[in-house]
């Protein structure tokens, strides 16, 4: 299995391109079976949890030729033979749930294996559950899926969330697209994915109002056609790679970065005392003088503090000057991260959602092991500024989120490498 080498050396300096949206991609990838006619997306990233859902389409029937090294994915639905995500791949990804709302509005049926839980807390399906059946699904639970029917389509409805949810918001948004009416989502996600998703679909032909509030309307139509999208900028990468120059020191471009995507991130960012500059090509971040500050953070869903970049900040803020508190909301077990990193002379206490950041003038490199995706990129951020060398182990975690991460932050002069 592999690990990845890295050797604490100081500050960072170049330019970092950064990929399409993992997360819109997993839920543009299963509009497909929206449509009979072809669905292409460009700017896609080349992630093994894109390869999943690749497989995952493909066990349905559904047509996804990886083009231009990946860039580009041609997908067809024409054929669709089966209904079923089978459980040997869903319980791979959670996202694989993201069928189910498409194969019901389409098919008028569908049997989707429940993805289980997860490293980062219990993340169970209910709201998407709860918003198909709003739209006049019958849901049985049984053998570990959802056998969920639609005989005669599904029908418009409104759909009140009691939480938000972003991936029960891209199911009820995708199937509504099919059914007979109007539908109103209230209290739906604000993500940039969700936009994105929302873009795409109008592209194919859906009827869609609101997208980026918290209130959606969607006026169902007969079918959907094809089109030709391309993915938003990935947010989580983008905030990643910023933290790669605060954390180390230095400047780095992020090509291809949005301070709208991130607006909560960046004000934490500049509290920390770390500059964040626009340019023609993205944003430009660098390092003001001396050791960061401590700030609090709150993670909320979009537009507050992402909770997929908790961890990454933790990192920053075990260097900074004075004691943080970070507040984690959406996720319960999410600080899986902390005892990784006392391991490399952090000052962290975690108690239930709160973890207390007393900062240290210096990490020490030392063996870690990831636990999650965001998890383990937040070990690399935190090796880059400490002194000596880091292995960081399983990170099969970090390939599922991050392409070419070793490429990308060696071009910047870090001393990073795999090793098998
Ligand atoms: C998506 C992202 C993930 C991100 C998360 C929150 C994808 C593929 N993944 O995950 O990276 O961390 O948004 O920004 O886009 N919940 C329920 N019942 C449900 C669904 C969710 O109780 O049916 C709870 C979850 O346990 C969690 C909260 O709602 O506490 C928010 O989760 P949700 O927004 O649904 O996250 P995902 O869509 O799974």
């Amino acid at each position: 299995m592999d690990s990845i080498l890295v050797r604490g050396n100081g500050p960072l300096k170049g330019q970092i391109p950064i990929a399409g949206a993992k997360n819109a991609c997993l839920t543009l990838m299963p509009a497909t079976l929206l449509t009979e006619e072809p669905l292409t997306l460009t700017n896609a990233p080349r992630l093994s949890d894109i390869r999943t859902m690749t497989q995952l389409l493909g066990s349905l029937g559904a047509e996804v030729a990886s083009l231009q090294g990946g860039q580009v994915l041609a997908m067809s639905s024409h054929d669709i033979s089966s209904r079923h995500a089978d459980y040997e791949i869903v319980r791979k990804m959670r996202a694989s749930i993201l069928v189910l709302g498409p194969l019901l509005a389409r098919f008028g049926e569908a049997e989707v294996s429940l993805p289980g839980g997860c490293a980062i807390g219990a993340r169970p399906v209910d709201l998407h559950l709860r918003a198909l059946e709003a739209l006049g699904a019958e849901l049985d639970l049984r053998d570990g899926y959802v056998h969920a029917k639609a005989p005669k389509g599904l029908v418009g409805a409104v759909v009140d969330f009691p939480i938000v949810s972003v991936g029960a918001t891209e199911n009820a948004l995708m199937a509504a697209t099919l059914a007979k009416g109007t539908t109103v989502l209230n209290n739906a996600a604000r993500e940039p994915e969700i936009v994105d998703l929302a873009r795409c679909l109008r592209r194919m032909g859906a009827q869609i109002e609101g997208e980026g509030t918290s209130t959606i309307t969607i006026q169902g139509v007969d079918r959907l056609g094809g089109a030709t999208h391309a993915v938003v900028t990935d947010r989580i990468e983008l905030g990643t790679y910023m933290l790669a120059p605060a954390i180390c020191g230095g400047e780095v471009e992020l090509l291809g970065g949005r301070i709208d995507l991130l607006a909560a991130f960046c004000e934490k960012l500049d509290a920390a005392g770390v500059s964040v500059e626009e340019t023609a090509n993205g944003l430009k971040v660098s390092r003001r003088n001396g050791r960061v500050r401590a700030v609090d953070v709150v993670t909320e869903p979009f537009p507050g503090f992402p909770t997929d970049l908790q961890a990454q900040m933790m990192a920053l803020l075990c260097t900074a000057e004075g004691t943080s508190v970070l507040e984690e909301r959406i996720f319960e077990n999410r600080f899986m991260h902390a005892p990784e990193l006392l391991r490399m002379g952090a000052r962290i206490e975690v108690h239930g959602g709160h973890a207390t950041v007393h900062g240290v003038e210096k990490l020490r490199g030392a063996p870690v092991m990831a636990t999650d995706l965001r998890a383990s990129v937040s070990l690399i951020l935190a090796a880059l500024a400490a002194e000596g060398e880091t292995i960081v182990s399983r990170v099969y975690h970090l390939d599922r989120g991050y392409e070419r991460v070793e490429e990308k932050l060696s071009a910047c002069g870090a001393l990073i490498e795999r090793i098998s």
